[in-house]
C-alpha cells in the first residue's frame, strides 16, 4: 500500500481544478483508454496540480506503490503504468518536473523501487537532452530569441524542461535547472511553483571569472560562497590521475585545465612528467599560483627540461587551446575540470579540441559532476555524455567509486560549512576514462 503522503487524496486535493484532476485521476488509475483522448490537446500531458505539483507522470508512477523486495510489485499494475507512462511521454510529458516534495517522476520511481519506470524516465531525459543539444547547435536563420523559444518548445515536446540545457560542469551549476527554473506562467495548467532551494542561484563563467575568491581550510570558494573546489574531492583526483596514467609512468605529456587548489596538478607533478601544462583563467587563482604558498610558480616552470615544458598558460582554455594546437602540442593525458561553465563547453572541448590534442594512445578525463545533485540527472547525463563522446570518436569507460556522503555532512554542516550549496549528493562517483575508438 502506498504511504499516506503518496495517496491520491494527498496528491490531488479537492481544490484541484476539474480538468487537471480528471487527467491526474485517469493517470493514477492507469486508465489508458480514458486518458488518451484527454491528451489530444497540446500541453495536457504536463499539467500540474497547483498545490502539490503532481503531474500525470508522478501520478501514474506513484500509484504503483513500493515494489516488493526484488520485484516490481504487482506486475499487472506496473505493466499498466508502463503503458500510461509511455503514452504520456509520447504526448509531451516533461521528465523532470519537480513536485512539492522536490521529486521528479523518476525520483518517485526510484524511491518506490520501481526500476522499470525509473529507466523509462531516464530514457525520456536522455531523449530530451539530446534533442536540446541538437537544437542548440542548429543555426536557424531566425533571431536568437526565436531560436531559443523554438528549442525550448521542441525540447519540452520531447519530454524535457527547458532549463535542463543549463547543466553546468562543476559545483553549484552542475545539475540541470530543476528547482531553480521558474516555470510559473500564465498557463493555469502549469501554475505550480516548485520549491526553491534556500541557497539556489546560478553561476556563470563571466561573473565567476570576475568574482573574488577565498582559499581557506580545504576549500576554494567564490564571493558568493559557491564551492569552486573542495578537499573532499582529493580521492576523485587521485583516482583520475591513476586512471589517466596507469602505473604512474614518468616522462608523460600532461595537460590539466583548471588549477583550483592544485590538487590534481600536485599528483601529476609527482609522476615526473616530460611536459606538464596547466591552463587557468581566474586572475586570483593565478595570483595564488605565483604566490609563496604554491609550488607551481616560476621556479616550477624553470625546472622543466626545456623552456615551456612546465608551464601555466594564463587565460581561458577557449583562448589558450587554439595556440597550443597551433604550436603542435599533444598530450598523453588530458584532465578537464573548470568551474561555472555549462555542459556545452565541455562538449565543445572534447568534440573540437581533444581529437587534435590527445596522442593516439592517450587518455582524457574530466570531473564528472554533471547533474550530481540528483541521481536521475546524473544517470541521464552519464548516457548523454557517452553518446556525445561517441560522436566525437571516443569510447568511455566509467569507473564507479564510493563517495563518503555521511562523512561530508548535511547541507551547511561538516565539509559543507561555509559553502552555499551542497553540489554533490550522491554516494557513487562515475569516473570517466576516455580514449579514441578502435
Ligand atoms: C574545480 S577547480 C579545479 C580543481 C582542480 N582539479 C584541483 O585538483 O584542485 C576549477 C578551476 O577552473 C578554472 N576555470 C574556470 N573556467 C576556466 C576557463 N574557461 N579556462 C581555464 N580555467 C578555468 C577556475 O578558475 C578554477 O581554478
Amino acid at each position: 500500500m502506498a504511504a499516506d503522503k503518496d495517496s491520491l487524496d494527498a496528491r490531488v486535493p479537492p481544490t484541484c481544478p476539474a480538468a487537471i484532476s480528471q487527467i491526474l485521476t485517469h493517470a493514477w488509475h492507469h486508465d489508458l483508454a480514458g486518458l488518451k483522448p484527454l491528451l489530444n490537446v497540446p500541453g495536457r500531458a504536463s499539467v500540474q496540480e497547483p498545490t502539490t505539483g503532481e503531474t500525470p507522470l508522478h501520478a501514474a508512477i506513484r500509484a504503483c506503490g513500493p515494489a516488493a523486495a526484488g520485484s516490481n510489485s504487482d506486475p499487472a499494475a506496473v505493466k499498466a503504468a508502463t503503458a500510461v507512462v509511455e503514452e504520456l511521454f509520447f504526448s509531451g510529458a516533461i521528465w523532470n518536473d519537480v513536485d512539492s516534495n522536490n521529486e521528479t517522476p523518476g525520483d518517485v520511481a526510484a524511491r518506490l523501487g520501481q526500476t522499470d519506470l525509473y529507466t523509462m524516465c531516464v530514457e525520456a531525459g536522455v531523449r530530451a537532452e539530446l534533442l536540446f543539444g541538437l537544437l542548440e547547435g542548429y543555426e536557424a536563420l531566425s533571431s536568437e530569441d526565436e531560436d531559443e523559444d523554438m528549442a525550448e518548445e521542441e525540447a519540452e515536446e520531447a519530454g524535457g524542461e527547458n532549463g535542463t540545457a543549463e547543466v553546468e560542469i562543476e559545483d553549484p551549476d552542475e545539475a540541470p535547472e530543476l528547482v531553480d527554473t521558474e516555470i510559473v506562467d500564465e498557463n493555469p495548467d502549469r501554475a505550480f511553483a516548485p520549491p526553491q532551494p534556500a541557497n539556489g542561484g546560478d553561476v556563470n563563467s563571466e561573473d565567476y571569472l570576475r568574482s573574488n575568491l577565498v582559499y581557506s581550510d580545504g576549500k576554494l570558494v567564490d564571493a558568493d560562497k559557491n564551492g569552486v573546489m573542495m578537499a573532499w574531492e582529493t580521492s576523485i583526483m587521485r583516482a583520475s590521475v591513476d586512471a589517466l596514467l596507469p602505473g604512474l609512468e614518468a616522462g608523460r605529456k600532461i595537460l590539466n585545465i583548471g588549477f583550483g587548489m592544485g590538487i590534481v596538478d600536485k599528483m601529476f607533478h609527482e609522476t615526473k612528467p616530460a611536459r606538464h601544462h596547466i591552463i587557468e583563467a581566474h586572475p586570483e587563482v593565478l595570483t595564488y599560483i605565483n604566490g609563496p604558498d604554491c609550488e607551481f610558480g616560476k621556479d616550477w616552470e624553470a625546472a622543466g627540461s626545456e623552456k615551456g615544458a612546465y608551464q601555466v598558460h594564463e587565460g581561458r582554455w577557449q583562448d589558450v587551446i587554439p595556440q597550443l594546437l597551433e604550436a603542435g602540442e599533444t598530450y598523453d593525458a588530458i584532465y578537464f575540470d573548470t568551474f561555472g561553465e555549462d555542459y556545452a563547453q565541455l562538449r565543445m572541448f572534447f568534440t573540437e579540441y581533444v581529437p587534435g590534442l590527445l596522442e593516439e594512445s592517450g587518455k582524457f578525463s574530466f570531473f564528472n559532476g554533471l547533474g550530481a545533485d540528483r541521481q536521475i540527472c546524473y544517470d541521464v547525463y552519464t548516457k548523454v555524455v557517452e553518446m556525445h563522446l561517441s560522436d566525437a570518436g571516443m569510447d568511455v569507460e566509467w569507473r564507479e567509486m564510493d563517495v563518503d556522503m555521511q562523512g561530508l555532512g548535511a547541507e551547511g554542516e561538516g565539509e559543507w560549512e561555509g559553502v552555499k550549496r551542497r553540489y554533490w549528493t550522491l554516494d557513487k562517483y562515475r569516473l570517466p576514462v576516455c580514449a579514441f575508438m578502435g
